[in-house]
C-alpha cells in the first residue's frame, strides 16, 4: 500500500484554480520527486498535504486513512513532517532549541531529542549551542531536516531543500535522503528542480505544469525531452 495516495485534488486561491485534479501515490521507504517550474503549484500541494491550505475537493489518504479534513496540528501526530521552502529556522534560538521546536505539535510523551539525530548530522552536535542564524545555508538545511525528524515521521516532505545552498552540500543532502529511505524506512516527497540531486535520490517522479500533473512514472521514463518541455526555462 502507498504511504500516501492523493486523488483528484483541487485547490483555489480566490478565483485562481491552483491545483487541478492532482493525483499520485507516494511509495513507502522511497523518494518521490515532485518537479515543475516556478509557480506550477508544488508548494501549494505540499501545504494541502500538511493542512496549511485547504483543497476544495479531492482526497488525501495517509496509510489508507483519509486526512484531508484534519487540521494541520493533527497531521504531525500522524507522522507527516514538513521542511518548508526557505527552511524557516529561528535565527536567535540555539541549534538545540531549534530542534526542540519540532516537538511543538507532537503527541509524543518524551520530548528528548533522539540520539540518532546528532549521529545523522554531526555538524549540528558540534554546534548545539550556536544560534541558528550563525549557521551556513547548508547547515541550516540540515537543522530544518533534523527538526522535522524528531516526531519520528513516516513521511517527510522537503520543499526545494537545495535552494540557495552550495553544490558541494547537495551530496550531503542526497546521502541523508537515501539513508532516510533505506535505513529509517521513511517515505520522502522531494520537491526539487535540480537534476543532479533528483538523479541521486529519486525512485519515481511527478511533473506538474500549471496546476496539473503533466506526467508521472518511474525514473527510467524521465528523458531529456520531458526535461526540456517541463523543467528548463
Ligand atoms: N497565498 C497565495 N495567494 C494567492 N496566490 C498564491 C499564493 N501562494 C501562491 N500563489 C500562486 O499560486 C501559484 C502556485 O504557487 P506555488 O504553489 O508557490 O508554486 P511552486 O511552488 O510550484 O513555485 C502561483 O501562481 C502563485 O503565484
Ligand atoms: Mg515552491
Amino acid at each position: 500500500m502507498a504511504t500516501m495516495t492523493i486523488e483528484a485534488l483541487n485547490h483555489y486561491y480566490g478565483q485562481s484554480h491552483t491545483l487541478r485534479d492532482v493525483a499520485f501515490d507516494i511509495a513507502p521507504a522511497a523518494c518521490t520527486c515532485l518537479m515543475g517550474r516556478n509557480g506550477v503549484g508544488k508548494t501549494t500541494l505540499a501545504k494541502c498535504l500538511m493542512g496549511l491550505e485547504h483543497p476544495r475537493s479531492g482526497s488525501i489518504l495517509f496509510n489508507g486513512t483519509s486526512i484531508e479534513k484534519l487540521p494541520a496540528e493533527s497531521r504531525a501526530p500522524n507522522q507527516i513532517a514538513y521542511v518548508p521552502q526557505g527552511r524557516q529556522i529561528f535565527p536567535l534560538l540555539s541549534v538545540e532549541e531549534n530542534i526542540r521546536t519540532g516537538f511543538f505539535s507532537s503527541a509524543a510523551k518524551s520530548k528528548k531529542i533522539p540520539s540518532n539525530i546528532y549521529e545523522l548530522f554531526p555538524v549540528l552536535a558540534d554546534m548545539k549551542r550556536r544560534r541558528g542564524g550563525d549557521l551556513s545555508g547548508g547547515q541550516q538545511q540540515q537543522l530544518a531536516i533534523a527538526r522535522a525528524l524528531v516526531i519520528d515521521p513516516k513521511l517527510l516532505i522537503l520543499d526545494e531543500p537545495t535552494e540557495g545552498i552550495q553544490p558541494s552540500l547537495v551530496q550531503e543532502i542526497s546521502d541523508v535522503i537515501n539513508m532516510l529511505n533505506q535505513e529509517l524506512k521513511i517515505a520522502v516527497l522531494l520537491i526539487e528542480q535540480k537534476l543532479p540531486i533528483i538523479h541521486k535520490v529519486a525512485d519515481s517522479f511527478v511533473i506538474m505544469d500549471r496546476g496539473s500533473v503533466a506526467i508521472k512514472g518511474s525514473m527510467d521514463l524521465l528523458n531529456d525531452e520531458l526535461i526540456n518541455q517541463y523543467l528548463i526555462v
